[in-house]
């Protein structure tokens, strides 16, 4: 057998009866090529993650020259290495004062696993809540927490005493109480669509954590590293959460996740017992080189600034008879049509014509556009309109 997609079938975990099954040859810029060179126009990101594009050059060096120093060396927590340091002491100077301490992950779901540990070990409380129809990871705790009964079902029993409010719903906050340790939000609701917050939502869950002594933590897995206009999503809604998850675009294209609280919530970790969480490849080197570069970019150049423009790009590129709403923010936005089979039939034809855009996992009837942040006016507008031409047929 040596047809690559054969093995790839045969040999790989699937997760997807019918994958795609692009044969990635490279990847530059906004563009993949596969390997009988078709080029693709990128709308994705690997799903908001890289976001200054494939193999940018910044990038690809802050790796190289981290290589030419030293890989992994040493468990989370235990030498000090400057990347990590160095990342952890930018994070802290652009996130407000009780955002001050950094505990680096692999991914966004351990990011969520450390939230979820800490906010159980900081108020003595059990309860954790989330949303229906929220997303924050496929591990134990992230599924225990999942607002989706059917991808939960086969996996139960999992973690007790985890409950639902509703987004966007005023009313389902009293589900918040005194026994709740924390509430875990999205800023932009992704799985289900990229629900925005409306009428002051954050504000209130806020405002109902502070009376119930309750922790908030915000998964801006997806909305932290400029992909809302701003570094991260609360800055959008002006509502600062006690841990703040972050992962996908923070690496730049490499795994990396992270939990940032204050000093003293963090240091509940280290004592009684010593050791609370541990992991081997949490903040690997390699990849706190290119999140910083890629912090350092965001916080040095006008991508950010740019945002707001190119959303606006494409909602005027995409008014079409055929989609019914562009919901989102920024340059995370879901194109909505009628139906499951519109939307299947664009992203598939999208492919076809050298465009890649992606489906939901709690919303069948919308699109994903969550391009690299450096995309270009030129790309928006092309892409726009092969989904246009699509719409046409
Ligand atoms: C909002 C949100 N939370 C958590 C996760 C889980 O992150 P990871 O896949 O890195 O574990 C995701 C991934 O899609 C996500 O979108």
């Amino acid at each position: 057998m040596n047809d690559a997609k054969e093995i790839f079938k045969k040999y790989q975990a699937q997760t997807f009866k019918n994958p795609s099954s692009l044969e990635v040859k490279s990847a530059n810029g906004s563009y993949i090529t596969d390997i009988k060179g078709k080029r693709y126009l990128d709308f994705v990101a690997g799903i908001s993650a890289c976001t200054l594009g494939h193999s940018n050059p910044i990038i690809t060096k802050a790796i190289t020259e981290q290589l030419k120093h030293y890989s992994h060396v040493m468990v989370y927590g235990e030498y000090v290495q400057s990347p990590q340091y160095r990342l952890a002491k930018l994070l802290a100077e652009n996130l407000p004062n009780n955002l001050y301490t950094t505990y680096f992950t692999n991914s966004g779901a351990e990011a969520i696993e450390g939230a979820m540990k800490l906010a159980k070990r900081a108020t003595g409380r059990v309860e954790i809540i989330s949303c229906k129809d929220s997303y924050h990871g496929s591990t134990q705790g992230a599924l225990s927490i999942m607002g989706n009964e059917e991808q939960k079902t086969n996996y139960r029993p999992l973690l007790p005493s985890c409950n639902l409010i509703i987004f966007n719903n005023e009313d389902s906050l009293d589900n918040i109480t005194v026994k709740t340790a924390a509430v875990i939000i999205e800023p932009i609701q992704g799985g289900s669509g990229f629900i925005t917050p409306k009428n002051d939502f954050l504000q209130k869950v806020r405002e109902r954590c502070n009376t119930t002594g309750t922790l908030l933590i915000f998964d801006e897995i997806q909305t932290c590293y400029g992909r809302l206009g701003t570094l991260f999503g609360f800055e959008k809604y002006n509502v600062t959460p006690d841990i703040l998850c972050i992962a996908k675009g923070m690496g730049g294209g490499m795994p990396i996740g992270a939990f940032i609280t204050s000093w003293d919530l963090m240091n509940l970790f280290t004592f009684s017992p010593e050791l609370g969480h541990i992991t081997t490849f949490g903040g690997h080197p390699v990849n706190c080189a290119a999140s910083l570069a890629t912090l350092e970019h965001l916080l040095t150049n006008d991508l950010m600034q740019e945002i707001d423009k190119k959303e606006a790009l494409f909602r005027k590129h995409l008014t079409h008879p055929k989609v019914k709403e562009i919901r989102g923010c920024g340059l995370m936005l879901a194109v909505e049509f009628d139906d499951q089979t519109l939307t299947n039939k664009v992203v598939e034809q999208a492919l076809e014509k050298g465009l890649i855009i992606f489906y939901f996992l709690f919303c069948k009837t919308a699109v994903r556009i969550t391009p690299p942040l450096t995309i270009t006016e030129d790309e928006i507008i092309k892409g726009c309109e092969i989904i246009k031409g699509i719409l046409e047929t």
